[in-house]
């Protein structure tokens, strides 16, 4: 059974200190299931035994699988992938700018964030679980959650923390998701027009992402993304109706750290795609990681449904279609699913 247990923020008050429990973080990491000495991380990191004592501690607090031995030091044991904030937050650039709430199981982390946001929760709040009981997905659907092996989190923005359309946001998510998974994981993975991440003709990963106005303004009140991903096999196959469609990033046993790697390296990518500056270089990679690009798909937009091909991405995120009859269509919303 899978523990989530979250670190004392005083923690991160003194940077010399974070930085050397990163260190001895991926030093476990770099040699899991072997025994490493406390001595010898001592000398390297130039601290005493204490602090690197400490940091065991403050790894093992925050659920880190760490066997300690009198004589042969520490080991981090295989197998095992906590999620934790203490993780993810080791890995952030901008640890600072994201609170988070690592929980169990809930119902729907994109819920429980709108209703914080409603009570005035700030940009930056996110919302991680263990596992979901109503997952949503978009257009209505649920998304399978369970426990151990999948990283169901949300994030919250307010209008003051993007500058870009609000309508392309979720084309944002798809990318900064897709240069995640490459660059934790180092796996090839496609988009599928507008934010499922595709491994091998399999969905890995959806993104479904809501919005609330201010109907006294009529102006954004907030922004919420949330992400599901199936990193690793669920214990108990997926259910009937998605099993020929869904698949996961990795195949074999979990990796220590891999969720909250993974989950930082989201919000990294996030902040830096995210930058009006940065908007031509997301939206490049956005068309060329498209799986859609000659295929045969259905449209629907509302209540119609028609045949077509898939000529390309435009720089705007917006999917180019051709009818049968040859007329070409420039979508910015609705949904396509391929024909098979
Ligand atoms: C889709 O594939 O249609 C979108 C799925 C989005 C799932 C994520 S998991 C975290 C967040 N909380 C939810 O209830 N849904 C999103």
């Amino acid at each position: 059974m899978l523990t989530i247990l979250d670190l004392n923020h005083r923690i991160f008050a003194g940077g010399r200190y974070m930085d050397i429990l990163k260190s001895v973080l991926t030093a476990l990491e770099n040699h899991t299931g072997e025994w490493i000495s406390g001595g010898k991380l001592a000398d390297q990191f130039d601290v005493s035994r204490n602090t690197i004592w400490r940091a065991m501690n403050n790894l093992i607090a925050a659920g880190y699988p760490i066997e300690s031995v009198t004589g042969r030091g520490y080991r981090l044991s295989s197998g095992k992938d906590v999620l934790s904030e203490t993780g993810i937050k080791l890995n952030l650039k901008r640890p600072d700018a994201y609170e988070f709430d690592c929980r169990g199981t809930v119902d729907s982390t994109n819920r429980i964030l709108k209703e914080l946001a409603r009570d005035g929760a700030p940009s930056g709040t996110v919302i991680v679980a263990d596992s979901q009981l109503k997952g949503r997905g978009r257009f209505g659907r649920t998304f399978h959650s369970p426990p151990g092996t999948g990283i169901y989190f949300s994030f919250l923005l307010r209008p003051e923390a993007y500058h870009v359309p609000v309508n392309i946001l979720p084309a944002i998510a798809a990318v900064a998701t897709s240069e995640g998974i490459r660059e934790v994981f180092g796996i090839k993975n496609g988009i599928k027009w507008v934010n499922d991440i595709y491994i091998d003709d399999r969905k890995v990963a959806g993104i479904l992402t809501e919005a609330e106005i201010d109907l006294e303004t009529g102006s954004q009140a907030y922004v919420v993304v949330g992400i599901g991903i199936n990193v690793y096999a669920p214990l108990q196959s997926f259910p009937e109706e998605i099993k020929n469609i869904a698949g996961t990033v990795l195949d074999g046993e979990p990796r220590p750290n891999g969720r909250n790697r993974l989950i930082a390296a989201i919000l990294n990518k996030w902040d830096y795609y995210s930058a009006v500056e940065n908007i031509d270089e997301c939206s490049r990679l956005f068309r060329e990681r498209s799986i859609l690009k000659g295929r045969d798909v259905q449209v629907t937009i509302g209540r119609t449904t028609y045949p077509a091909s898939v000529i390309d991405c435009d720089d705007k995120f917006q999917l180019i279609v051709e009818q049968i009859d040859g007329t070409r269509q420039i979508l910015s919303c609705g949904e396509v699913t391929l024909s098979l």
